[in-house]
C-alpha cells in the first residue's frame, strides 16, 4: 500500500508539472498572438546580399533574408526586398571596398522594383546587414523614397560584431514621426540555427 501511495504521489506530481508546462506554453502563445493582433497589417522590408560573405562562406540565401523569412512565417507579414540596380556580385574583400566608398560618398544607389500601397501597412520591420556601421546605402535610397512616418517601425540587423551599430538612430532620423521600437540584432553566422532567438524576440515585442 505504501509503495502504491508513493507511486500515486509521483504520478500526481508528474501530471501537475505537465499541466503547468502546458499552461505556460499556452500563455506564451496567447501573449504572442495578442501582441501580433495589435500590430495591424505588417510588412518586412529588407536588403540582403547572397554570395561570398564573412564567416559563412559563399551563401545562396543572404543572412538577413533568412531572418526576414522567419518573421514572415511567424507573423504573416508581407515582404519587400530592396534590390540595388548595381552589381554587388564580387568577392567579399572587393565588396568591402565598394561599400566603404559608397558610404563615404553618401551615395544612394538606385533600386530595382517598387513597393505598392505602402499606406496599407501599420507596422514595418526594417532589416539589413550592417555595412560599415550602418545599413547598406541602398536602404537609405528606400528611406528617401518611401514615407513610413506615422507607422510603427521595428529595425533589425544581421552583423558580425557591430550589433545594431547606428541603424536604429539612422531609421529614427529618416522617420522622425514614426514610432521606432528598439531594434534586434543577430550574428549573421547564427541565423541558420537562430529561429528560436527570432521567435523569442517577436514574442517579447510590445505594441
Ligand atoms: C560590405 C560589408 C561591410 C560589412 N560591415 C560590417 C560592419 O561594419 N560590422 C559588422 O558587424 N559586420 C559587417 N559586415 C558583415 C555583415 O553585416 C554580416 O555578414 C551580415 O550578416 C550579412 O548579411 P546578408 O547576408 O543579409 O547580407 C559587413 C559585410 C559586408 C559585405
Amino acid at each position: 500500500m505504501k509503495r502504491f501511495k508513493t507511486l500515486l504521489a509521483a504520478i500526481v506530481a508528474l501530471l501537475t508539472m505537465s499541466c503547468t508546462a502546458n499552461a505556460n506554453q499556452q500563455s506564451t502563445d496567447n501573449q504572442y498572438e495578442n501582441s501580433m493582433d495589435k500590430q495591424g497589417k505588417t510588412l518586412v522590408v529588407f536588403f540582403s546580399h547572397a554570395g561570398e560573405n564573412y564567416n559563412v562562406g559563399n551563401i545562396k540565401v543572404g543572412n538577413t533574408k533568412i531572418v526576414a523569412d522567419y518573421i514572415s512565417e511567424m507573423t504573416g507579414a508581407d515582404q519587400f526586398e530592396i534590390v540595388a540596380d548595381k552589381d554587388y556580385d564580387m568577392p567579399y574583400m572587393q565588396l568591402i571596398e565598394v561599400a566603404k566608398q559608397e558610404a563615404n560618398a553618401g551615395e544612394l544607389p538606385a533600386m530595382i522594383g517598387k513597393l505598392e500601397n505602402v499606406e496599407q501597412y501599420d507596422t514595418v520591420f526594417i532589416g539589413g546587414p550592417v555595412w560599415w556601421g550602418t545599413y547598406p546605402q541602398v536602404m537609405f535610397t528606400f528611406f528617401r523614397d518611401y514615407d513610413l512616418n506615422g507607422k510603427t517601425i521595428i529595425p533589425f540587423t544581421t552583423h558580425e560584431g557591430s550589433g545594431l551599430a547606428s541603424c536604429v538612430e539612422d531609421v529614427r532620423a529618416a522617420y522622425p514621426d514614426a514610432d521606432v521600437k528598439p531594434g534586434f540584432a543577430i550574428y549573421g553566422h547564427d541565423v541558420r540555427s537562430g529561429r528560436a532567438k527570432v521567435e523569442k524576440w517577436l514574442k517579447g515585442l510590445v505594441f
